[in-house]
């Protein structure tokens, strides 16, 4: 059943009962009325059953036919009999049997009283009281109970009709509210389906409403864009990846089929073959760490930690300035306290340390500094062209004077995917002399 039906029918089945209990309320209180005014209409009756006693004898007096008083005459739709006294139970059968009670009443011993009788296979509503003004006499009046049946039967009728239409127009209306409500609902299940089906991330979902389902449309645009991306990028790594892995593992491949040859390895040329395969094989394994470490720093930041930036700095230049062939470095580090993963970012500095360190002329001078979440490295370098400087951060990018050095590209972009995944930045700044390389991280305390 779809969820539109189940929501007609929900809202069917409230209005239902709803109106059925509204109904019963209706029916029993115009019932209760409807028995009210009977027995206050008996009760009038009652009242002006002296004048009525008056006309009746007139009536026979005129007529001269012998008509016991006792005899109930119609009065209107009110039937009248009068009884005289002195009354005795049994001393009447014209109408209801007169009883000890109404011989009581007769004689004002009891009250008037009401009663549902039987006569002639007609019921009706009775009322027995002592005749106003005589101290001896009864009177007994009575009307068909069926007087009020025909209007509550209508009434009854109607008001089944009502509250079965008023259900079913209730359930339509709500499933036709339920269909519009629902619209962005089967938007987004199609886009779902649509997504499953083909895999395809670039369909678009459009939904415009400020409410719930609204947001959650957008929120699931912005997600299928953002999943797009990340899987364009995906297969753009993969693309470039084996792109650049390929040339080291041909002139790997060239080397090794050289050597395999008949003569290949009594050649005297085979040890400087062996070497360039080793060193191909090294570029190979550089090549792959660093495109796993690509992958890994980019994913969170789940590792993240209070960190010494200044701390991590001098680390990695004490490391460098060890190495043969060192440049000068000269570092001012202020303490400083940023929340990073301390792995990457000790990656991301050792980048651009080695760097400075490939690119300065021999006995050139490095200076480092740090401060509020600030590392910035100058060298004195052959600089970045201006025209270079937006493509460092790319990954493989290298510039033309570059691709005589040894290196794969990644370095920098290592560099820019730990920044950026700390809420950080990375900038190159081209100096007159070399190039200054900007890292800044969000600052915990100094
Ligand atoms: N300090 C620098 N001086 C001059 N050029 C630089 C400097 N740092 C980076 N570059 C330029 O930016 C390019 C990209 O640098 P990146 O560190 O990403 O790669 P790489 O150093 O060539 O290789 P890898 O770091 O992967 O071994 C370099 O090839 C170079 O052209
Ligand atoms: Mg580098």
């Amino acid at each position: 059943m779809t969820l539109r039906t189940r929501v007609g029918l929900a809202g069917g089945a409230v209005v239902f009962v709803a109106l059925a209990i509204a109904s019963v309320v209706v029916y029993s209180t115009v019932r209760a009325d409807l028995a009210r005014r009977l027995d206050e209409s008996l009760a009038q009756t009652v009242e002006q059953s002296p004048a009525i006693a008056v006309q009746l004898k007139q009536k026979i007096e005129r007529s001269g036919q012998a008509i016991p008083i006792d005899t109930p005459v119609d009065f209107g739709s009110t039937l009248v009999q009068f009884v005289s006294g002195p009354v005795y139970p049994g001393s009447n059968r014209a109408f209801i049997d007169v009883t000890k009670r109404d011989a009581d009443v007769a004689r004002g011993r009891e009250p008037a009283y009401l009663q549902d009788a039987v006569h002639d296979g007609v019921a009706y509503r009775v009322l027995t009281a002592q005749m106003p003004g005589s101290s001896s006499n009864l009177v007994r009046v009575a009307r068909p109970l069926s007087d009020g049946v025909d209007v509550l039967a209508a009434l009854a009728g109607l008001l089944i009709a009502l509250t079965a239409l008023g259900g079913v127009a209730a359930a339509l209306g709500a499933r036709l509210a339920a269909r519009r409500v629902l619209r962005p609902v089967r938007v987004l299940t199609d886009a779902v389906e649509h997504v499953t089906a083909t895999r395809d991330l670039s369909a678009r979902v459009d939904l415009t409403g400020r409410d719930e389902i609204g947001r959650l449309g957008r929120s699931f645009a912005t997600m299928m864009t953002a999943l797009d991306a990340s899987m364009h990028a995906q297969r753009q790594l993969v693309a470039d990846a084996s792109h650049e892995l390929r040339t080291p593992l041909t002139s790997l491949t060239t080397n090794l089929e050289l050597l395999a040859e008949d003569d290949g390895l009594r050649d005297p040329e085979a040890p400087v073959l062996v070497r360039a395969a080793i060193e191909q094989a090294g570029e190979l394994r550089s090549l792959v760490n660093d495109l796993i470490d690509l992958a890994r720093y980019g994913e969170d930041t789940a590792r993240a930690e209070d960190t010494r930036l200044d701390l991590v700095a001098a680390t990695v230049v004490g490391k460098a300035s060890s190495r043969a062939g060192a440049p000068r470095f000269e570092s001012a580090l202020s303490p400083c306290l940023v929340h990073v993963d301390p792995d990457a970012i000790e990656r991301a500095v050792g980048n651009l340390v080695d760097n400075a360190v490939k690119w300065s002329p021999p006995g050139g001078r490095v200076v480092i500094t740090v401060a509020d979440g600030e590392f910035a490295i100058t060298d004195e370098g052959p600089g970045i062209p201006p025209a270079d400087v937006p493509f460092v951060f790319d990954r493989f990018y290298r510039s033309t004077q570059a691709r005589s050095m040894p290196g794969s590209g990644l370095g920098l972009a290592i560099v820019r995917r730990v920044v950026e995944t700390h809420g950080g930045e990375v900038a190159a700044e081209p100096l007159a002399r070399g190039v200054r390389m900007r890292l800044r991280l969000p600052v915990v305390r100094d």
